[in-house]
Order: C-alpha cells, then sequence, then structure tokens
C-alpha cells in the first residue's frame, strides 16, 4: 500500500565512525515523531552498532549495497545476509555513485536485488537521468529502461521503494522543477504498475539535494512519498526537519 505519512531515508554514503554514527542515529531516533517514517543507511562498518542503538525504536536500518551472490570468494564484498545478520531491513541499490562511479549496469542491479530479497530484505532501487539525459530530453525514457533493466518483474511490491534521483541533482544543490518531478514520478508510477503485480502501491521518494528549504514542496508534489537524503542526513536536526516538513495534515 501507498504509505500515508512520507518515507524519509537517510544515506549516509561514507561518513559515520562508530562513536558518532552510533550517536547520530540516537539523536535520530529521539526527534521521530508520527509525521513520517524515518530510516537511515550507515557504512557497512557500523551497520551491527547502528542498528543495536536503534532496537526499539521505529527507525529502520538498511545497507547500502549489497554483492549479487549469497556468498563466495569476492574479496572485500558483502552479502545480502551479512546485511540481514548484522540488522539491516532493507538495502540500497543502483546509487548513481556506483551505477556512474563504479560502472554498475541495469542486469547487475536486478542480481542484487533478488539476492537481497531471498535474504529476506527490502529494496530501496535508485533510478535516475544524467544531466546529459535530462538536456537531451531523455528522462522519462532513461527512467523507463532503468525500471525493465534492474526492477525485476516478480520482485514483490510490498518490498520494494523506488528513488528518483537525477544524476545531476545529487550533492550539487540543484534540483528540478516540482512539474519535473511531478511528471518523473507519474511516469515511474504508471511504469511500475504495469511492471508489477501491485507495482502502483510502490512508495516512490524523490532524492537529490533535499533540504529542509526545499523539503516541503517537493514532499507534497504528487506521487512523491518520501525522500532519499544525504548530505542533509547527517545532521540529525535538519534530517528531522527534512521529515517534518513533510507532515500531512
Ligand atoms: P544529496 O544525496 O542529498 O547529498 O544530494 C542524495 C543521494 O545521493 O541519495
Amino acid at each position: 500500500m501507498r504509505p500515508t505519512r512520507p518515507i524519509v531515508l537517510g544515506n549516509w554514503k561514507m561518513h559515520g565512525l562508530r562513536a558518532p554514527g552510533v550517536a547520530l542515529a540516537r539523536a535520530v531516533a529521539a526527534g521521530a515523531g508520527p509525521a513520517a517514517t524515518l530510516g537511515v543507511f550507515p557504512p557497512a562498518t557500523i551497520l551491527h552498532a547502528v542498528a543495536e542503538a536503534l532496537a526499539g525504536s521505529t527507525v529502520l536500518v538498511g545497507g547500502q549495497d549489497c554483492h549479487h551472490a549469497s556468498q563466495g570468494a569476492y574479496t572485500g564484498s558483502v552479502s545480502a545476509a551479512m546485511l540481514a545478520d548484522a540488522g539491516a531491513t532493507w538495502t540500497l541499490l543502483g546509487h548513481s555513485e556506483r551505477r556512474h562511479g563504479l560502472g554498475e549496469d541495469d542486469p547487475l542491479i536486478a542480481a542484487k536485488a533478488r539476492a537481497a530479497i531471498a535474504a529476506g530484505l527490502g529494496v530501496v532501487i535508485c533510478v535516475g537521468e544524467t544531466e546529459a539525459e535530462y538536456v537531451a530530453g531523455a528522462t522519462l525514457e532513461r527512467l523507463a529502461a532503468q525500471v525493465e533493466g534492474s526492477i525485476p518483474a516478480d520482485l514483490p511490491a510490498d518490498r520494494l521503494i523506488v528513488a528518483y534521483e537525477p544524476v545531476w541533482a545529487i550533492g550539487t544543490g540543484r534540483t528540478p522543477a516540482d512539474a519535473e518531478i511531478a511528471r518523473a514520478h507519474a511516469h515511474l508510477r504508471a511504469l511500475l504498475g504495469r511492471r508489477l503485480a501491485g507495482g502502483e502501491q510502490v512508495p516512490l521518494l524523490y532524492g537529490g539535494s533535499v533540504k529542509s528549504g526545499n523539503a516541503g514542496a517537493i514532499l507534497a508534489t504528487a506521487n512523491v512519498d518520501g525522500a532519499l537524503v544525504g548530505g542533509a542526513s547527517l545532521d540529525a536536526g535538519e534530517f528531522l526537519a527534512i521529515a517534518a516538513a513533510g507532515a500531512r495534515v
């Protein structure tokens, strides 16, 4: 079911040693109210400590990526079962810093999604156009290709969240116009409805330079069910202010 309150997730990326990470998680939990569903995605090394600190709270905990195999000779990699064992219930997949920074393609992301679901996790799959694609007017086409390529058609819709993150908006302070976000999200809603059983109910998050100052308008946009927040999620006050900005009265 589409959520009745916004889902606001914090992607900590490669930030966070154990003590400050646990302190950040505790501050988020202390400020979590009924207005939004909150989640944090810390680095794998502190996942367990953060999950322990959040035990008994309503704040979700997830990994930032997982390997596509369940185990094996993959030096340096983390499997979905390892994330779950450390206390994660969700994982991000297909973030642009992995698609574009590390060359991950749609079939690999689809394989990771299958592995994560098999390990009992929910998946937040990120999609979004590059700046060149945006300028060329190819956003909707790109989203269709990424949905088709990286979201397996048999994925259980109730364990999927899709984040629309224009690559050019991530960490840049630039965001699409509200109407462009609405258009992309309406497109994703229709694509997912055709692709998955119950797919029209999949929560759709916007991500890319979300701050407390723009969150109210973004979270009020049609078909936006929440936000995936990077930089601003490293400050508990700012992260909580984003969630508060999305409160539906
Ligand atoms: P940003 O990152 O909020 O720092 O732009 C968003 C993301 O990468 O998920």
